[in-house]
């Protein structure tokens, strides 16, 4: 993970350094450092374990100067979060600094020899060997040159990184380079600028290139950008992405946290997904690269995702299989690239689904899939993401930056991104005509005035969440696609509260969780007024037989959930029942934030995890 910036140009370095990492502070949080060099050639460097709010008090005072510089955001992998093992990290002569987001694989075998050869290493990161074999490179065949100097370092590598490397023997030189983990570079009237991703560079430009794997771009003060490939060869065309979002989208705007504004920004988000998706064709998704013809041939569908994105996974294998009535696997990415014999059909189409594109377990899924034989479509968040970029077809699901790590916007966007590739499918394939394609589209546009509803009732929410004082644990159960609205709820809880949050398809209680029960535990059980209504009620009388404190999500008018549960999160009614799950999630979304917050937790920066997961 680890967030990675780099600037060069007319204006001290540091605060926008510092800026650019509290932006990307998302991608990982234990530990932070900076790095600038004078045009006098003095490496200044602050970094500590903890925050970037840490390191901006003690740079403040350090006072880096420097017009050129680096700086990471960590989330460990090698060595604790301590101030050693923060980047950026030195070579031994102490001219050469790096940052690094990624694995070195073959660290302990580099550092072995470099160690032989006399280096001497001060942390236990895999990053520390990079600045060494800089060093030997500068040194010896690269002589001086800053970009071949990292182009024979990094052909010594095995594994994943992006990096920012300068150097106080060329003040005002900034060289990056990336294999399989994001970066992208910005020219600009006051410098160049790099960064893990586009959002740091939203404040200083709208226009950036992305680099490919093994590119090296070497930065200079006057904002040019030199981009060489592995080979050295001048690469003139860089892959350009054009920022389509105002950089304020990536500010609190006056929420208290960034989950808050996120969880609110979620019928604006559907409303411009399905903007201008009803066409002369029936629904209109020309991101697909498939024909009408080969996407009626479709025979089988297998998602691929992660984490929240795999939940929308399971919802939308339930809206292609009833709407197209094409069978869906839908696979954990991590546990697909181990899965040594995979099925395929002559016709099977994958489908990722990654709000950052950048998951890597989901990346190596979907190239094993390509390797396969399969078109893949992705559905994800961000623009000129690695996944979209090596899919066939790519839906951009247009939430805007999603900074919490909780995935709560990104989660309903996919959902209906996913509702509008079945209505696809389904017209291709002949299983719905144009008009009921059009009227489940219809049935669509309600969304966002039902989230709208939804999020009025948030004191709901508050009030339950006084429910899961002094528990420890909790159970949420739902049949059939709301099974997933439970699976997504208690992920939510669990992320944010550190509560443990169990759940289960509610008719699988008996066969294990039920013995969880006791007085007071809590259990959620989402029951909206669908075909299996009257089974999780039964459900919830099973539990509070055993002194459950039952919390229900449920259709508005439901008398019989009422009288049972002793919180209500109430839905209005909806058209079908697959729209049930992308609206009732926000209740669910909003109570983890209430429980967490009534615990004290910083709900964007749950410990442990990270937002964009580049490491296997
Ligand atoms: C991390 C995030 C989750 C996210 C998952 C998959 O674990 O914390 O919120 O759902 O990665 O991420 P993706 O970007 O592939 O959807």
């Amino acid at each position: 993970m680890c967030g990675v910036v780099g600037y060069t140009g007319t204006k001290q370095a540091s605060e926008w350094l510092l800026d650019g990492l509290q932006t990307l502070e998302y991608r990982g949080y234990d530990s932070a450092g900076i790095q600038v060099v004078s045009s006098s050639g003095n490496l200044h460097g602050v970094k500590c374990a903890g925050r970037v709010a840490t390191l901006r008090e003690r740079a403040h005072s350090a006072n880096p100067v420097g017009t050129c510089g680096i700086g990471h955001t960590r989330w460990a992998t090698h060595g604790a979060p301590t101030d050693g093992n923060a980047h950026p990290h030195l070579d031994g002569s102490g001219r050469i600094a790096v940052v690094h987001n990624g694995i070195i694989e073959n660290y302990q075998k580099l550092k072995r020899e470099l160690m032989a050869a006399g280096h001497t290493f001060l942390s236990d990161t895999d990053t520390e060997v990079i600045p060494h074999l800089i060093q030997e490179a500068w040194d010896g065949p690269a002589k001086g040159d800053l970009a071949a100097a990292v182009r024979n370092a990094t052909d010594r590598l095995e594994g994943s990184w992006a990096l920012a490397v300068i150097c106080a023997d060329c003040p005002g030189t900034l060289v990056v380079t990336r294999n399989g983990s994001p970066l992208v570079v910005a020219s600009t009237p006051d410098g160049a600028y790099a960064a893990s991703d586009v959002m740091p560079l939203a404040s200083v430009t709208s226009h950036v290139l992305q680099l490919n794997d093994r590119d090296i771009a070497t930065l200079t003060p006057d904002g040019a950008i030199r981009i060489t490939d592995r080979d050295g060869r001048v690469v003139d065309h860089p892959t350009a992405i054009d920022i389509d979002w105002d950089a304020s989208a990536a500010k609190l705007g006056g929420y208290s946290d960034f989950m808050a504004k996120e969880i609110s920004e979620q019928p604006e988000a559907i409303e411009r997904l399905l903007s201008g998706r009803l066409g002369k064709h029936g629904i209109e998704l020309d991101e697909l690269s498939l024909t009408r013809e080969e996407l009626a041939s479709v025979d089988k569908v297998v998602i691929i995702a992660c984490g929240t994105s795999y939940h929308v996974g399971l919802i939308a294998k339930a809206a292609i299989e009833r709407w197209a009535r094409v069978p869906v696997s839908v696979e954990y990415a991590s546990e697909f690239n181990y899965t040594e014999e995979y099925l395929v059909t002559d016709h099977t189409m994958c489908v990722v689904i990654t709000q950052s594109g950048e998951t890597a377990d989901t990346l190596t899924a979907a190239r094993r899939m390509k390797g396969m034989g399969c078109n893949v479509f992705a559905i994800t968040n961000v623009l000129g993401s690695t996944a979209a970029r090596e899919s066939d077809g790519t839906l951009y699901i247009q939430a805007g930056p999603e900074v919490a790590v909780a995935s709560t916007k990104a989660y309903t966007a996919q959902m209906v991104g996913s509702y509008l590739l079945a209505l696809r499918l389904a017209l291709a394939n002949g299983n719905m005509s144009r008009d009921e394609v059009e009227k489940h589209y219809r049935d669509l546009t309600q969304i966002p005035d039902i989230m709208r509803e939804v999020l009025a009732r948030r004191w709901q929410d508050k009030q339950a969440a006084r429910l899961f004082r002094n528990q420890r644990s909790a159970l949420f159960l739902g049949r059939n696609c709301n099974s997933t609205t439970a699976y997504e709820g208690a992920l939510k809880l669990k992320e944010i509260s550190y509560l443990h949050a169990e759940a289960y398809p509610a008719g699988e209680m008996k066969h294990g969780p039920i013995a969880l029960i006791e007085g007071s535990f809590p259990v959620v059980a989402v029951v909206p007024a669908d075909h299996v209504h009257d089974k999780t009620v039964s459900n919830i009388q099973e539990c509070l037989a055993r002194g459950a404190v039952v919390i229900g999500v449920a259709t508005d008018g439901d008398e019989r959930v009422a009288k049972l549960c002793s919180e209500v999160l109430w839905v209005p009614p909806v058209a079908d029942e697959l729209i049930f799950p992308a609206v009732a999630i926000i209740h669910l979304q909003l109570l983890a934030r209430y429980v967490a917050r009534d615990r004290g937790y910083d709900v964007d920066k749950p410990r442990n995890l990270a937002k964009s997961v580049t490491v296997e």
